[in-house]
């Protein structure tokens, strides 16, 4: 048991903390963790504690947890993973980019082979990593951990991430719309997966596209300008896909029929085209030569 932590402190970390300032933790790695945390609030004159080194941590926590344990049944580090021939072709490729010394700068992109390889990144596929670059498996863990583009759990064949941030909440009819279409329309809430295995969906922070707001991310592909309505078809039509019977998906992009970020109501201004005359439109040899004096 740990506590009580000055209440004004508390706010910045995880709403699972008592009322009472009291917290409860059995595993280890995160009992240190936290303690650790706790000892740093406590100096005199400390900063407020940020929310997203905590997630961070927590996350490292829960794959230290699973590690310590063993792993799961479909995740753990007897499960052999090696890269194929033709990812041990691109992983030659990218080594180049970087110095030979400096060749753990590549575990970014052979993460990222491992997970498209494999389906998510797993144990398995991290520590290979760390022994292809030569780097002690928790550099590797800390990286995976620390970046949410990382599935360390199996997700369905399609992986979709809904921006719910706030331009996205306010652009068109607004992302809370579009959760809520996703909820009625698999019967499932964020974080899970439909049971035909097909659909994994999660919210996530911005994308760079609010633009086109609301958008979701399925796999590679950004679909933007969503309505409730789009987003059910869309949903529809992967299912069909999935299912063999040759529907077309719609093409990624914005489904409103814009091209791309466009004002949708067309040109405001710049709309003529002026015509190009050398005549009028450069200036005269000499035209800015100081007047002679008089
Ligand atoms: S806020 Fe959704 S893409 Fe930026």
């Amino acid at each position: 048991m740990i506590g009580p932590l000055p209440a004004k402190r508390l706010v910045h970390l995880d709403p699972s903390f008592s009322s009472n300032n009291q917290l409860s933790i059995t595993s280890s790695p995160l009992r240190h963790g936290v303690e650790a945390v706790y000892r740093f609030a406590g100096q005199p004159g400390a900063a407020p504690i940020s929310f997203l080194p905590l997630q961070i941590f927590l996350r490292r926590s829960a794959t230290l947890q699973r590690l310590s344990r063993g792993g799961t049944p479909h995740n753990n580090p007897s499960i052999p993973f090696k890269f194929s021939e033709q990812n041990l072709k691109l992983i030659d490729e990218i080594l180049k980019r970087y110095p030979p010394q400096y060749k753990k700068a590549a575990v970014m992109p052979l993460l990222d082979l491992g997970q498209r390889q494999h389906g998510f990144t797993s144990i398995s596929v991290m520590n290979e990593v760390a022994r292809m670059l030569e780097m002690p498996p928790m550099r590797v863990y800390e990286v995976a951990t620390f970046y949410s583009m990382y599935n360390r759990e199996p997700v369905g064949k399609y992986f979709l991430q809904v921006c719910t941030t706030t331009p996205c909440q306010l652009g068109g009819c607004g992302s809370t719309a579009i959760v809520n279409a996703i909820n009625e329309h698999l019967g499932i809430t964020p974080g899970h997966t439909t049971e035909d295995g097909l659909f994994t969906y999660i919210e996530v922070e911005c994308l760079g596209a609010c633009v086109n707001a609301p958008m979701v991310q399925i796999n590679d592909d950004y679909y933007e300008d969503l309505t409730p309505e789009s987003i059910k078809s869309l949903l529809t039509a992967l299912k069909d896909a999935a299912s063999g019977t040759g529907t077309k998906v719609p093409a990624p992009g914005p489904l409103s029929g814009r091209n791309t970020c466009e004002n949708s109501d067309g040109l405001t201004n710049l709309r003529e085209v002026p015509e190009w005359d050398p005549e009028v439109m450069m200036r005269k040899d000499g035209a800015l030569d100081a007047p002679a004096a008089q």
